[in-house]
């Protein structure tokens, strides 16, 4: 068997090239910081910035030069408390964006908003706290993201992004959205979400690392899953699929390449993979040590997703492959 005839030039090898990675695919996360003037470099995410509520909307422009359709926003609010007030304010700081946003650019690309609460609470947990549990209160938190659904789709968001791996969270923000005219509005679910130490750069990003406290452990691990299980984060994306999520996600993507196959052939709907923020680092740290070259490597894993099944992928890495695909 002669396997290597198609390989011998570069004409044959993008003929029979069974993945590629499209700017279409691309989704550009954006950090915007309440009070900040300009933009700050994350230390441990070399190349990606918060940006002030001014500069953000240079970021998205230049997302929507390079061709890349989508942006997802995430907010660092000056005011946080115990139940995330300021993610629940139409004049809080992801709702400014957003308006902002759509009035700049109207359709020449898609604002999805993250709807969480572990930027906006002052003990960094993705919801309302329950002392005696221990961990996120499920209902009270589902009622709350309810709210701050609604804010973002008042404020023009065109896709929500809940990622607080409440149990039932689709259906309460579908029913929300539903009941309050906002039906055409699409939920991105990150639907099988690892407690993930590949997240330690967001969370210098977005200042949402949970603080030491007296009653609740200082990691995720009562909500987000266990990074050993494969049937249960099927079972996170095919109930999120039922309950009406019109996109899934995995999170992490790099390391949980066998859990994108195995959703992607086990359920229906587009299927996004965040490629997140450690897995950026680890990759800027290795080629500005000189240790492997970037672009090569950041294409190699992009296609990679496309070959495991992802239809799309939120990463960190957006703009450079834009470039490079251009
Ligand atoms: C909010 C949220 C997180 C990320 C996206 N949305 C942090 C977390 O769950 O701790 C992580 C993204 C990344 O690491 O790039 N819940």
């Amino acid at each position: 068997m002669n396997l290597r005839r198609l390989r011998l030039n570069s004409n044959l090898r993008d003929m029979v090239r069974e993945n590629h990675v499209h700017v279409e695919d691309l989704i550009m996360p954006v950090f915007i910081k309440e009070g900040l003037e300009g933009k700050n470099e994350i230390k441990s995410m070399p190349g990606i910035y918060q940006f002030g509520e001014k500069e953000f909307l240079d970021e998205i422009g230049e997302c929507i030069d390079l061709g890349i359709k989508a942006v997802i926003l995430f907010g660092i609010p000056k005011l946080k408390d115990s139940c995330g007030s300021d993610a629940l304010d139409e004049e809080g700081l992801i709702a400014r964006s957003v308006r902002a946003a759509k009035k700049a650019f109207g359709d020449k690309i898609a604002i999805i908003t993250d709807l969480c609460f572990c930027e906006f609470t002052d003990h960094g947990h993705c919801g309302i706290i329950n002392p005696h549990l221990k961990t996120v209160d499920n209902e009270a938190t589902l009622e709350i993201s309810a709210k701050q659904a609604i804010v973002h789709a008042k404020a023009g968001a065109d896709m929500i992004a809940p990622s607080g791996m409440m149990d039932n969270i689709i259906e309460t923000l579908r029913t929300a959205l539903d009941e309050d005219g906002f039906s055409h509005i699409p939920i991105m679910s990150y639907s099988t979400k690892f407690a993930s130490a590949f997240y330690g750069p967001f969370r210098d990003a977005a200042e949402s690392a949970p603080v030491d406290n007296e009653y609740v452990p200082k990691n995720r691990k009562t909500y987000q899953m266990d990074i050993a299980n494969s049937r249960e984060a099927l079972l996170e994306s095919i109930i999120d699929e039922a309950e009406g999520a019109d996109i899934l996600m995995v999170k992490p993507a790099l390391a949980f390449m066998d859990i994108i196959k195995e959703i992607k052939e086990n359920t229906l709907k587009p299927l996004c993979v965040y490629n997140v923020s450690g897995e950026y680092s680890m990759v800027k740290a290795a080629a500005l040590n000189g240790w492997m070259d970037y672009d090569t490597l950041m294409m190699e894993i992009l296609t990679s997703f496309k070959r495991a099944g992802a239809d799309m992928i939120i990463t960190y890495h957006a703009k450079d492959a834009a470039k490079l695909l251009k």
